[in-house]
């Protein structure tokens, strides 16, 4: 287990790349197994997530590695079509494998990924959803057995609440269904449509990514090609953040602009300067933040659930009182507890979370409890008086590449131990 040491109070200057999305890597990972001959997936992000992600596709038969830089991946040896309860339970995003696996080989067994740290986190838009498009799905024991012997065929779906993950996994299984699928409702995430990028420079014929009705036509078949990951809008918020806290003046390279455009404005409430050119973000902070305007978690275009987290810790040492509210996951606010340990002023009540901030924070231990959380810790960390110890640095990593190193070259004293 690692931790980090954070000897706060260090302002941040310079430049950094942002990494590629984490959230669009996995599923497009999951899509290579509907492609004939080798994948080639630039700026994949060095993750936990995405290694668990290259075990998967070994165990099913692929041959998946990484080679200068590049991700590799060729599934024509494809044999399997069962993923073990271990590697089902190391990533929750695991069940994106779901429709792309029944729609190559007609069936499909995976353990049930059940909660995780975030709270219940129910798949049942994804089975209702595969079912439509002629699945028999049973589910026992915590195992999902689906099969759909005479292939998937084209439906219409219509989602109760535009899930990213039921959207995707519709998605993988209805490139190569027969006939038309038209998903209404759909997640508008820009992971999304880098998935649907991906699928359609394969071959796919997929109309409407990144708007509320998605049409998909299948194909007979996709080939491999390569494709750049997105830059990943959530580490560009949190070293936002990381800067925000630090009265710090940062340019982060490989960003896109709308994919933060609920992002920035909350930063410059608080008297931020953003300014974006060119895939360039020059931020710089003041010296003192003013409080951010309400902050609501919605599906995209609004405000990221995965940002709440690293922005409550800049709130934390606002000129004044901010509120958060959590519509999106029921058990996300449990780094709350930790930066109270670290001198945070916030109140929760159920999905509201009131932070009045104070004027500094101080190091003492604590520990990360979920992948957001550890970011949100560590933002705080930077500013603390002191030596701040934070453990489980493994959730860090499932979605930050080598953070102690990128904060440490913006200046900032960060030791993993
Ligand atoms: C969510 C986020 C996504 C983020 C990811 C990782 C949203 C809308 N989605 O995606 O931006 O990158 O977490 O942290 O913000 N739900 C059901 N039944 C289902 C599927 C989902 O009830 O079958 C509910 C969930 O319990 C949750 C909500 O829908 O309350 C959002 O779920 P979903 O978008 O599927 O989550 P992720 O795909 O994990």
């Amino acid at each position: 287990m690692s931790r980090f040491v954070v000897n706060g109070g260090k302002r941040l200057c310079g430049e950094v790349e942002v990494q590629g999305a984490k959230n669009s890597a996995l599923p497009i990972l999951s899509a290579t197994v509907l492609t004939r001959g080798e994948n080639i997936l630039y700026n994949c992000p060095k993750l936990s997530d995405v290694d668990a992600s290259l075990r998967i596709l070994r165990y099913l038969g692929c041959d998946a590695k990484e080679q200068n830089g590049a991700v590799l991946v060729n599934c024509d040896g494809l044999c399997e079509n069962e993923i073990p309860d271990c590697l089902m339970r190391e990533m929750r995003s695991s069940i994106v494998f779901l429709g792309a696996i029944l729609s190559r080989t007609g069936s499909a067994k995976l353990s049930f990924p059940g909660g995780c740290e975030l709270g219940p986190r129910p798949i049942d838009l994804h089975l209702k959803a595969l079912r439509k498009m002629g699945a028999k799905i049973s589910e026992r024991h915590g195992v999902l057995q689906c099969r759909a012997e005479n292939g998937l065929k084209g439906a219409k779906i219509n989602l109760s609440f535009p899930s990213v993950g039921a959207t995707e996994n519709i998605i993988l299984a209805a490139v190569l269904a027969d006939g038309t699928t038209t998903i209404i409702n759909a997640a508008r995430e820009p992971e999304i449509c880098d998935l649907c990028d991906f699928l359609n420079c394969a071959g796919a014929k997929i109309y409407g990514a990144g708007e509320g009705v998605i049409v998909i036509d299948g194909v007979t078949e996709l080939n491999a090609v390569s494709h750049n990951i997105i830059p990943d809008r959530i580490v560009a918020a949190t070293l936002m953040s990381a800067a925000a806290v630090t009265k710090g003046d940062i340019t982060l390279s490989g960003v896109i602009q709308n994919h933060l455009s609920s992002v920035i404005p909350v930063f410059e409430e608080t008297g931020c300067q953003v300014n974006v050119k060119d895939g360039n973000m020059k931020f710089s902070a003041p010296e003192r933040l003013n409080p951010m305007p309400l902050v609501r978690t919605m599906p995209y275009p609004g405000f990221p659930t995965d940002a709440q987290a690293p922005l409550m810790a800049v709130a934390s040492i606002c000129n004044g009182t901010s509120v958060f509210v959590e519509n999106i996951f029921e058990n996300r606010f449990k780094h709350v507890g930790e930066l109270t340990r670290l001198g945070a002023d916030i109140q929760v009540q159920s999905k509201v979370a009131v932070v009045n901030g104070v004027k500094s924070l101080y190091g003492a231990c604590v520990e990360a409890q979920d992948l957001r959380g550890a970011a949100a810790l560590i933002t705080a960390a930077l500013i603390a008086e002191g030596k701040t110890e934070i453990s489980g640095i493994e959730f860090l990593e499932r979605g930050y590449e080598n953070f102690e190193i990128v904060l440490s070259s913006l200046g900032a004293e960060v030791r993993k131990v």
